[in-house]
């Protein structure tokens, strides 16, 4: 189960408006985190001024590149079958070239070039600037790479273009990398060191998006909470900063209120946060503006401490339920989601079900469950044998499956009979008659489509639901529309 925007977005090519005089075409396509379906953006925005459209048609392509992940294998896997795809294109259209984005580019650097013939050119997260230079290399008949990863580079100069775009939610990424250091992890080694970007920046592309249309943001990061401006720099060279630099830092509660404060109409949610850095201040800003929604994807992994220690998550699981307490006193309604990752090296049953019981205490609303899958140079690969066999982690994953769906059904049921504010983002995939859109708490609600439109706030009834969707009619407009 690969965590993703939407599912179904895994892999579709991006559209975007054309550029005038623009001539070449450029189908791109992203799998895994919403960052890499964000950093394409970013990508599609450098080479449109490279003479570049995009192409949703692989085979009108010139260039084609794909944003990779390797979180686990089998994220992988589909990026080297996409590969063979791309191959059977490339026989009929010779001139066609191939690049490699994102995590899977920093982790395998030159081998890519030397495993897959078909690749032309690589280019790791931090790399996108480069990309014009190194298509030149490309042109003239050499192979391309570039996989330096960087400790300033957040692309908070670059205006992203809104790929595949509802035109009512986006995308806006605050922090790049990551610290944790989470022992399971490739992510740090793909990524990089943690860095911020500029709140002046951030809050400049959310007024422009609401200039636009746009309704609703997400800000992103690896670890959001841990967001710290102070000028630019590492966030462990805080502790060298000036005064000043101290008095005006920005951290992320801070950075969450001058977002709801600059647009006060617009929706705003945030993408991951991770339990040791969630501060109250953060829960208590969420709970003074109505504008940041009640919802928060909360990744534990596991139940057990043991566990939780060998992971190098940085509390235990008593200190998760007091944060779970807390938010629940400051914010009643509010939604829990979680990440789980069964048969980590030496998980025990009794562990597993320290898991469960975590899972009872909690009953999270929804959450991405995933067998352990060991990667490559990670602490927990250089240090500890993958010694679950891998029909004990299935069965593990499907008891945290099955409990969750049971928890996800308990928490959709308790919004029967209310009315909440849905933001309406499209039409519904199984009837063309019902519009669909979310809560507050991020569940996706549909409802007959009367005279309401795309991109508006309207008040739904619930009356019924599934342990995935709630189903209503509306019963006017919101206040916020
Ligand atoms: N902080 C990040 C986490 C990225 S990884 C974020 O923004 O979401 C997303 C999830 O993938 C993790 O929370 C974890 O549950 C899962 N994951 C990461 N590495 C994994 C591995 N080696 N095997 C199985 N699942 C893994
Ligand atoms: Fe990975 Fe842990 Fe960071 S899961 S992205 S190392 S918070």
């Amino acid at each position: 189960m690969e965590k993703t925007i939407d599912e179904k977005k895994q892999g579709e090519a991006l559209i975007l408006d054309k550029k005038e005089g623009n001539s070449k075409k450029l189908f791109i396509e992203s799998y895994g985190c919403q960052m890499n379906f964000s950093d394409s953006e970013i990508v599609a925005s450098i080479l449109s001024e490279q003479g570049f459209d995009t192409t949703q048609s692989l085979e009108d392509a010139d260039l084609v590149l794909v944003n990779t992940c390797s979180i686990r294998d089998k994220a992988e896997q589909t990026v080297r079958k996409r590969l063979e795809k791309y191959n059977a294109v490339k026989a009929i259209n010779p001139n066609m070239k191939v690049g490699v984005l994102g995590c899977m580019a920093e982790r395998l650097k030159s081998k890519f070039l030397e495993e897959e013939k078909i690749v032309d050119l690589v280019v790791g997260p931090d790399a996108y600037k480069d990309l014009p230079n190194l298509l030149a290399e490309v042109n003239e008949g050499r192979d391309a790479i570039n996989v330096i990863l960087s400790k300033e580079e957040t692309y908070g100069d670059i205006a992203p273009v809104r790929l595949n775009s509802n035109g009512v939610t986006a995308f806006v990424s605050i922090t790049r990398g990551c610290d944790n250091m989470c022992t399971f992890c490739v992510v740090p080694f793909t990524r990089g060191r943690e860095r911020s970007r500029d709140p002046q920046s951030i809050i400049e592309e959310v007024n422009d998006l609401w200039s636009k249309g746009f309704k609703e943001v997400t800000l992103l990061g690896q670890n959001v909470d841990s967001y710290l401006w102070y000028g630019g720099g590492l966030k462990k060279d805080f502790v060298k900063a000036s005064e000043l630099q101290k008095a005006t830092a920005v951290d992320f509660s801070k950075l969450l209120e001058l977002c709801a404060k600059a647009q006060p109409k617009m929706r705003f949610r945030f993408s991951t946060s991770n339990p040791q850095d969630m501060t109250l201040d953060v829960i208590r800003t969420m709970a003074k503006f109505d504008n940041i929604c009640n919802y928060i994807h909360l990744p534990v992994q596991s139940g057990s401490n043991r566990i939780l220690k060998a992971m190098n998550r940085l509390h235990t699981r008593e200190e998760y339920f007091e944060l779970i307490d807390n938010i629940k006193r400051l914010i009643p309604d509010c939604a829990i989601s979680q990440d789980m990752i069964s048969g980590f090296p030496t998980e025990t049953e009794e562990d597993h079900q320290d898991t469960l019981s975590l899972m009872e205490y909690v009953k999270y609303d929804f959450g991405f469950m995933f067998a352990y899958s060991e990667r490559p140079g990670t602490m927990a690969a250089r240090k500890l044998e993958d010694d679950i066999p891998e029909d004990i982690k299935k069965r593990r994953l499907n008891e945290i499956i099955q409990l969750q769906q049971k928890h996800s059904l308990l928490r959709t049921q308790e919004h029967l009979g209310k009315t909440e504010e849905v933001l309406i983002e499209k039409e519904s995939k199984r009837s063309d008659a019902h519009w669909s859109g979310r809560n507050s708490q991020n569940t996706v609600v549909v409802f007959p489509k009367e005279h309401y439109k795309i991109g508006e706030f309207v008040n739904v009834k619930i009356n019924d639901c599934t342990s995935a969707t709630l189903i209503g009619e509306a019963v006017g407009y919101s206040e916020n529309n």
